[in-house]
């Protein structure tokens, strides 16, 4: 990374505090090479590992999570049967029993990392809650028994045999999901896709990468990095989410704006069908109008209509000129002034444009310890992302820019990254919201696409709900929330709403629900703009589909899964 502050004019205007930031940047301690990472140890919670940097090479497993960490202390986390009390176990579901398990160890084989057990054997709780419980520490389903194919073909028979003996089952990735889909609720059966973690082959001339459900995000961009290009997808779990449930999620991320949706990336699926019907579509081909495009439908069914195993997708070239700066602005009009002139100004090398408000900054700060790149405070910040081919060209544009905004006083003061280190940091600030929002115990989260002129009229609102309410405050242990934050991917006009507690209680609950859903739908937004529907918003998919789809949707369901096994209880 150049030192840009010494080569540009307008960035010596920036009070870049480079001494301090260099300081600080040490003193993170950062544990992660990649910047995707959060980089701070919070002691009571998950870890997201990164995993080990490189794969072998195709045909190879590439290094896959054994299992999603387990977090100390998730006894504590309340049975999702109990929280919503108003579910019912379906009665048509099989109860497992011992002539179950033994079918399964005839698939699987005898291996302890094939089947964890804890209906025929006494599987500790510890070895079962890492598939039960969620990252939020709000669902915990009650399943007794975790199966982990290595093989399509162990997908399918596993299935059929399900889908024969009404046996529920939860398709599970890395366990990274936000919406409470990837746990059970009951005691359907966990199938966890890690072991499925081979690369299957990359075309360095077309950038087509055709990889197993199970291989981790951070693995395969690992890999690619190797070969000159990159995943179109990045988002601050990709040390423990898999390809499979980032498909399964439609997840958006961090280079959506640049990159686009998976929707547009994605050029084939293989899937397994609940009957066990494998579904070869691992098309390579980037134009194919034969017919309806299946495939489609399993980006973002979270799981409900089938088991995705492997995928094919198109790459871009990793772009060698990157650029992270971080601007504190006064306001969130300047907030969009400033993204409209990076717009016209960046035009091309902008690759992502996020937003966090002070709030969010300051939590990020209060958990982690870390000091924040700027001296002073401000309302709003701005993370904004270049990535090119030829560092010149970009020094050049990020100047002319840099100077507009800070001669036009649309930004007040800012930071840019000089080196791997740096940049590192700047992208922890944005990505360590997540999981300091959490840190106190747990989090409402809501996950939005609102127009951009009202984006953060949301975020100020429920702000002002809560100080009524008498629910909040950051000091008083007694009240249940912390605090308000708003952040997000303000270039796809996708805002994160976070409502940081110390416990889930429904009096929480009620000051947002329905009331975040219906000021959503009032500005014709979408109540989930990137996370999905899972179980925490199966009952409010109405605020933002028509009945007519709907009522599609849950036909498409059951032609797919007509005795309903898949992922039960969610989505719609
Ligand atoms: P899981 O959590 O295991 O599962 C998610 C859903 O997919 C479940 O319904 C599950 O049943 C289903 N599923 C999983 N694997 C399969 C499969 N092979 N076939 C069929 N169904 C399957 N999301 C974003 O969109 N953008 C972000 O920026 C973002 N950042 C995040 C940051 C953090 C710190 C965390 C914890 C989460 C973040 N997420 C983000 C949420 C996101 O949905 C997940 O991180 C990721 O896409 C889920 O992948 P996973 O492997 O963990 O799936
Ligand atoms: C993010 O953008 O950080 C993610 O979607 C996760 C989150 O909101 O917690
Ligand atoms: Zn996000």
């Amino acid at each position: 990374m150049p030192p840009l502050h010494r080569a540009l004019p307008a960035l010596r205007r920036i009070r870049l505090a480079n001494n301090t930031f260099q300081q600080q940047s040490s003193r993170l301690g950062l544990q992660h090479t990649s910047r995707q990472a959060v980089a701070y140890p919070l002691a009571h919670q998950i870890r997201w590992q990164r995993t080990a940097s490189r794969s072998e090479g195709e045909g190879q497993p590439t290094p896959s999570e054994p299992a999603p960490p387990a977090r100390s202390g998730s006894k504590n986390i309340k049975y999702t049967s109990e929280s919503y009390p108003q579910m019912q176990r379906d009665s048509r579901f099989k109860e497992l029993d011992k002539s179950d398990v033994e079918h399964f160890r005839s698939i699987l084989g005898e291996s302890s990392s094939a089947i964890i057990d804890g209906v025929t054997q006494e599987a500790s709780n510890e070895d079962l809650e890492g598939y039960n419980a969620d990252w939020m520490r709000k669902y915990r389903g009650h399943a007794r028994l975790v199966l982990k194919p290595e093989s399509t073909e162990q997908v399918s028979k596993i299935l059929k045999y399900c889908n024969d003996n009404m046996i529920a089952v939860n398709p599970q990735g890395g366990n990274t999901g936000l919406v409470g889909g990837s746990v059970p609720v009951f005691d359907e059966v966990v199938i966890n896709l890690a072991r499925m973690s081979k690369i299957r082959s990359f075309d360095d001339v077309s950038g087509i990468f055709v990889a197993d459900a199970g291989v981790i995000l951070e693995s395969a961009d690992s890999y690619l990095a190797e070969r000159g290009y990159i995943f179109p997808l990045d988002l601050g779990a990709k040390g423990s989410c898999q390809l499979g449930g980032n498909v399964a999620t439609n997840a958006g991320g961090l280079r959506l704006l640049r990159y686009g949706s998976l929707h547009g990336n994605i050029l084939g699926l293989e899937a397994v069908l609940p009957d066990g019907t494998i579904l070869d579509d691992l098309s390579k081909l980037r134009k194919n109008n034969t017919g309806y495009d299946l495939k489609q439908l399993f980006i973002g069914g979270e799981g409900t209509i089938g088991i995705v195993t492997a995928l094919s997708i198109l790459c871009p070239q990793r772009s060698p000129a990157v650029n992270v700066a971080y601007f504190g602005l006064q306001s969130y009009e300047k907030a969009q002034e400033a993204f409209r002139e990076a717009k016209k100004q960046l035009s091309e090398i902008l690759s992502a444009f996020e937003m966090m408000d002070g709030q969010s900054q300051n939590l990020y700060a209060r958990a982690s310890g870390a000091k924040l790149p700027l001296e002073e405070e401000y309302p709003f910040y701005c993370l904004i992302e270049t990535s090119g081919s030829n560092t010149d060209h970009d020094s050049e544009k990020l100047n002319t820019f840099l100077e507009h905004v800070m001669g036009e006083e649309i930004v007040s003061d800012g930071v840019v990254a000089q080196d791997e280190t740096q940049v590192q940091s700047l992208w922890a600030c944005r990505e360590g919201v997540s999981e300091a929002s959490q840190h106190w115990g747990g989090v409402y989260k809501y996950d939005l696409s609102i127009p951009l002129p009202q984006l953060y009229d949301l975020v100020a609102e429920a702000r002002t709900r809560f100080e009524e309410s008498g629910l909040m405050s950051k000091e008083d242990e007694g009240k249940a929330v912390l605090d308000v934050v708003g952040y997000g991917h303000m270039g796809d006009s996708n805002l994160h709403l976070n409502v940081a507690c110390r416990r889930y209680d429904k009096a929480v609950e009620k000051v947002l629900e329905p009331w975040v859903y219906e000021w959503v739908a009032e500005r014709h937004g979408s109540i989930s703009a990137e996370h999905g529907l899972g179980l925490a918003k199966k009952e409010f998919i109405g605020y933002s589909r028509s009945e007519t789809m709907v009522k599609l949707m849950k036909q498409i369901k059951n032609f797919y899964d007509p005795k309903g096994i898949m992922n039960p209880y969610k989505y719609i």
